[in-house]
């Protein structure tokens, strides 16, 4: 029978680490005598980062007594003792590899719910001494995992552990660990866990990421080719759009509606922008608003003329038009319209409803007026607002005046179940995310993408937003590295020893979480360039793709950040 060995909680606090400050829950002490397990804590427990720990998913971490005296035998630890791992509950029995996601186990008055395993995360290595845990966790698969509280109550060390419920398909936690972190992962696999209910919804997004990576090509080529302006049109006051065709005629290799391409436009000038015509179409338009000071824009605007030649990168981007039937959402403001546009471009030849919502600040400044009302009337059932938040005294052909917003949707009747699909400026995006969620769409019905590098994810550790930057000090005198959305380049060296680290000197948004090359949240498109490994990966990231907490470049490279 396994038994409940201790339970362990601990309030979150700062914890210095590598010269930053760390909120962080992870250290908890054992308890004694009855605590109460609540819907989202054991009482007097807490976490510091509620983005990768905590929440009804992940209100109860398990860890195991028996993967203690692996550990203390593996890294010749003798100092181990029940809380280390940050689990709140120490059991004996209830191995990774017998445990499955949706088992339910009575303890004393609670019944708990297995929901996932134990998210990796660098904060397990700081609590140890040992950063190379979070990977290690892996590799040995031996994470423990999460639970929800199904039945709140009462619980204390000894009491037996008794399972009163078997979880769907028998996916184990160290399988659904796997079929995360390691490489060997079927589509049978993935769409098996999938089937499970209790699994959570982080962990069911990421694995119907993975499906649908599981489907799509790898770019289309590595590095920059040449292609050929071939046209160039102004869109409105402040938008010109540059058409690019291979220099032999041939078509160019198609695209996912949403995806974008880098140029490199001069000395150190690589610009990432959005293609905005029809994904099926022989050749790429992007479409570019000129912006004060804007070396990437002003070249566009100002010299680039029919017949030259630019550097271009295949097109790459995770923000693309699903597969679905359902009714779909497009917002945008300004010039977010381009990827938008080419999803419209893919829509129209479907049979699903679509609201178009767009925001300008005046008919002059609006661009693709005529594209997006014929593309519109093709569909059988489309609806469309378009507000001006400046009209000018003669503008006529606009909705109304203001700014998109949710109180939009709500005039129009969209309906919650639509995919929503938004571009924008920051402010515009995180006013509406938020919104939407409220109006009632699930989180992983909501896809964004922000002009330029796209946020930062630093779980526990407060960032500033600061505009990129070329780091500070002597200049190193490595390969030179590109950041392509933040418009940054500069020599690699140290003291930074990864990519990761580099872009973090140069305060270019970043997302992370295990540091060492296990959960793959820094994983980044490689535009042009090769880099090498130290870490290795666990499990090498998709075509294309870098995992940037463990690369260091081995030439020039071009990331997509
Ligand atoms: S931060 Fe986890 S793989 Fe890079």
């Amino acid at each position: 029978m396994p038994t409940l060995v201790s339970v362990n909680v601990g309030l979150p606090r700062d914890v210095p680490w590598d010269g930053r400050v760390v909120h962080t829950g992870a250290w908890k002490e054992p308890v004694t005598g009855p605590r109460t397990v609540r819907r989202l804590n054991i009482d007097g427990d807490g976490q510091g980062d509620l983005g990768g720990h905590g929440g009804e998913n992940r209100a109860v971490l398990v860890y195991q007594l028996a993967s203690y005296r692996y550990w203390a035998t593996e890294l010749g630890r003798e100092d181990l003792s029940p809380g280390n791992f940050g689990e709140n509950l120490t059991v004996e029995g209830l191995p990774d590899d017998e445990v499955c996601i949706g088992d339910r186990y009575r303890i004393g008055d609670a019944v708990l719910e297995v929901t996932q395993p134990r998210v990796t995360c660098y904060r397990a290595g700081m609590r140890l001494g040992e950063p190379r845990m979070a990977a290690l966790l892996v590799a040995h698969g031996r994470p423990g995992f999460y639970c929800r509280v199904i039945t709140e109550g009462e619980i204390e060390a000894g009491q037996d552990i008794v399972k009163v419920a078997d979880g769907p398909e028998h996916v184990t936690v160290a399988e659904a660990d796997a079929l995360l972190y390691l490489p060997g992962h079927s589509r049978e696999a993935l769409e098996r866990a999938l089937r499970v209910p209790a699994l959570s919804a982080g962990w069911q997004g990421s694995f119907r990421s993975m499906l649908e990576e599981s489907t799509s090509p790898p770019p289309a080529w590595q590095g920059f080719r040449p292609l050929t302006v071939s046209g160039i049109r102004a869109e409105s006051s402040v938008i010109r759009s540059v058409t690019l065709t291979s220099p032999d005629g041939a078509p160019l290799p198609n695209r996912r509606p949403g995806q974008s391409i880098a140029l490199r436009l001069g000395p150190g000038i690589v610009r990432n922008y959005s293609l905005s015509n029809d994904p099926g179409a022989p050749d790429y338009r992007i479409s570019v608003k000129l912006e004060e000071h804007g070396a990437g824009s002003g070249f566009i605007h100002r010299d680039l003329k029919v017949g030259n030649t630019v550097d271009v990168a295949a097109p790459r981007g995770a923000f693309v038009l699903r597969d679905g039937a359902g009714p779909v959402l497009l917002i945008s403001a300004g010039v977010g319209i381009t990827p938008v546009l080419s999803m419209l471009h893919a829509l129209a030849v479907s049979r699903r409803d679509v609201w178009w919502l767009h925001g300008a600040r005046n008919g002059a400044q609006r661009a693709f007026a005529e594209e997006v009302a014929t593309l519109l009337n093709r569909l059988s059932d489309s609806h469309s607002r378009v507000l001006y938040s400046s009209p000018d005294a003669g503008d006529a052909d606009y909705d109304g005046v203001g700014r998109i917003s949710v109180a939009t949707l709500s005039d129009l009747g969209v309906p919650s179940t639509a995919d929503a699909y938004l571009c924008g400026p920051a402010a515009f995006m995180a006013d509406l995310k938020s919104g939407l969620a409220d109006f009632g769409l699930a989180p992983d019905r909501i896809h964004s993408e922000t002009f330029g590098a796209t946020a930062g994810f630093t779980p526990g550790i407060d960032s500033v937003q600061v505009a990129p930057h070329v780091p500070a000090g002597t200049p190193g005198s490595g390969p030179e590295v590109q950041f392509a959305r933040s418009a940054v380049a500069a020599p690699f060296g140290p003291p930074s020893a990864t990519l990761l680290e580099f872009a973090e000197a140069c305060d270019v948004p970043v997302r992370w979480s295990c540091r060492t090359g296990v959960c793959h949240n820094c994983e980044t498109a490689l535009v042009a360039g090769v880099v090498r490994y130290d870490p290795e990966p666990l499990e090498p990231p998709a075509d294309g793709n870098i995992l940037i907490c463990c690369a260091q470049p081995s030439e020039d490279v071009v990331v997509d950040l």
